[in-house]
């Protein structure tokens, strides 16, 4: 395992679109397990794969609600439910908040580390997170549709 380079937010590469992966191997694998270990490093809720460089259609979420990292390939959102104001960030953009109109909850299909087909419900946080990773296969960052006047910089005393 090892920690991966986390591309900023005026790196190009964040707005190219993210390939579907063909054949889940090792090599897959292993960009999921430096994936969720770079995640953990930087604290954060999530992390697609363009945001270490590579550009395929892979991500990570952890609640960090004792259920462990959930890693997803291929994820595409079939259902969305509900809307809420939700405030977030992204490991792209240290230490910068807005807040953003998101579902409450959505149902994505995906295959998982083995290749299975996979159908998650997800609510709230978890929600979020899924469309958060999701939208950045497609080049999209939650600044692009961020409630105008709402991006805040908070100091990170650690
Ligand atoms: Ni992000």
């Amino acid at each position: 395992m090892a920690i991966r380079n986390i591309r900023q937010e005026n790196d190009e590469i964040l707005r190219k679109r993210s390939k579907e992966v063909e054949v889940v191997d090792d090599k897959i694998r292993e960009l999921l397990e430096d994936m969720v270990e770079t995640m953990h490093k930087y604290n954060g809720v999530g992390l697609a794969a363009v945001q270490v460089g590579i550009l395929k259609r892979v991500i990570v979420i952890d609640l960090y609600d004792g259920k462990g990292p959930k890693k997803f390939i291929n994820p595409v959102i079939k259902k969305k439910k509900g809307e809420h104001e939700v405030e977030e960030g992204c490991l792209s953009f240290p230490n910068q908040y807005a807040k953003l109109i998101r579902p409450e909850e959505v149902v994505v299909e995906a295959l998982d580390e083995n290749g299975k087909k996979i159908k998650v419900t997800a609510k709230d946080l978890y929600a979020q997170a899924l469309c958060h990773e999701i939208e950045h296969l497609d080049g999209i960052l939650f600044v692009d549709h961020m409630i105008p006047g709402t991006l805040e910089y908070v100091e990170n005393n650690e």
